[in-house]
């Protein structure tokens, strides 16, 4: 008897999880937050609020541990499969974000987000945490398409995309409401193909 179609080729078969957790490198990994990691995550938001404020939306809303516990809460209770949020692990250090903003699974794509703390800036935490995420979200979770969108402006966030690779397809006019004003985003993009080519072989 033949093996039964699964997902993708039949769109109504189940598709599969993102991972719990992902090996990075020796020293570096990405989990999905524990309600233990509440405290270090606040402390590490609070540590960086003013850096953080200047891109991220939603300082605001973030202002104790029970905040950040409410988040994590959120996460492990939530039945939603279209986000999953990591916190980013150096050496057993609380130092940055990875999430999937977004699955839209019946087009097979997905967007990144991420932050670091300013302390560890500068050497490729994020961009290796986005390959390892790319990696598992194309060859484990057959995604087809991968999406950054960082503010025209933000030079850092941009130069990640463009470090693994990503074409930049357009610029979204007043795409985000930054508090008190609205920025225009760069849509950075890459499909599986072309990942695969690129990083592959
Ligand atoms: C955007 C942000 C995550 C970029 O952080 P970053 O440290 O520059 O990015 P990476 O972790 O990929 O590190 C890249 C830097 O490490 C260096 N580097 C060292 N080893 C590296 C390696 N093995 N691979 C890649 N880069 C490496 C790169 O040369 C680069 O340094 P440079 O900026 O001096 O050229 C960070 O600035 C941030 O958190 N900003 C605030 C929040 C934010 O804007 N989030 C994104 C919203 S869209």
């Amino acid at each position: 008897m033949s093996e039964p179609i699964g997902w993708p080729e039949d769109p109504d078969a189940p598709h599969p999880e993102p991972a719990k957790s992902l090996f990075v490198e020796e020293g570096l990994e990405i989990v999905v937050p524990m309600e233990g990691d509440a405290q270090e995550l606040f402390i590490i938001v609070d540590e960086n609020r003013a850096y953080l404020r200047k891109w991220l939306p939603w300082l605001d809303d973030v202002k104790s541990v029970d905040d950040e516990l409410a988040l994590i809460r959120s996460l492990s209770e939530k039945k939603a499969d279209d986000f999953a949020f990591y916190i980013i692990r150096q050496f057993g250090n609380l130092v940055g974000v990875i999430s999937l903003n977004w699955v839209d699974w019946s087009n097979r794509s997905f967007g990144l987000g991420y932050w670091v703390s300013q302390s560890s800036n500068g050497q490729g935490i994020i961009t290796k945490s986005c390959s390892r995420m790319m990696d598992h979200c194309f060859d484990d979770l057959k995604l087809h398409r991968s999406v950054i969108e960082a503010a025209v402006e933000n030079y850092q966030s941009r130069a990640v995309a463009e470090r693994l690779g990503m074409r930049i397809e357009g610029i979204s006019k007043d795409r985000e409401w930054l508090y008190d004003h609205f920025t225009d985003s760069s849509l950075y993009a890459i499909t599986a193909p072309e990942w695969k080519s690129r990083h592959q072989g």
